[in-house]
């Protein structure tokens, strides 16, 4: 599980990585909240989950892993196609796909902190 939001993680940082150079090469910044996000909600945020993952094994092991991890998954795309659209010029289009992208992407969040915050084994 560790392993596999790193792999997904870096996915997102090249993707972030490569907008910001077309952005800075090309000196159009519409997009830098779709570099933004795919940055830090895909490179950090998943990257972090992973190594959560490999500090604290047994959350890995729990369903809810699983939940934060297929949330993120689906979430996320249709999260930044949202956001790129909303940018690009087509709010009307974007908002929908951001705004359904967006809640699963936080029920994602909601699993690992219902896991986070369970009785650890061996805790009193
Ligand atoms: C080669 C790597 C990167 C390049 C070329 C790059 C390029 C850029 C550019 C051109 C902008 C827009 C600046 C402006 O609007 O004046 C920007 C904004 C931003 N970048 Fe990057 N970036 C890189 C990596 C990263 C990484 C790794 C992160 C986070 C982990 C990050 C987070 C941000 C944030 C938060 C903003 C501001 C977004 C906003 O104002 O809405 N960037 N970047």
């Amino acid at each position: 599980m560790a392993l596999k939001f790193i792999r997904i993680a870096v996915i997102y940082a090249l993707l972030g990585i490569g907008i910001g150079i077309y952005m800075a090469a090309s000196h159009a910044f519409a997009q830098r909240d779709t570099h933004a996000h795919a940055n830090l909600l895909g490179w950090v945020s998943l990257a972090l989950s992973g190594l959560i993952y490999q500090a604290f094994p047994y959350l890995a092991q729990h369903v809810l892993a699983k939940v934060h991890f297929w949330s993120q998954n689906i979430g996320l795309p249709i999260t930044l196609v949202g956001i790129a659209l909303i940018y690009g010029g087509n709010a009307s289009l974007g908002e929908p796909f951001a705004s359904i992208g967006s809640t699963i992407v936080a029920v994602g969040f909601v699993a690992l902190a219902i896991n986070i915050f369970r009785k650890s084994p061996g805790e009193a």
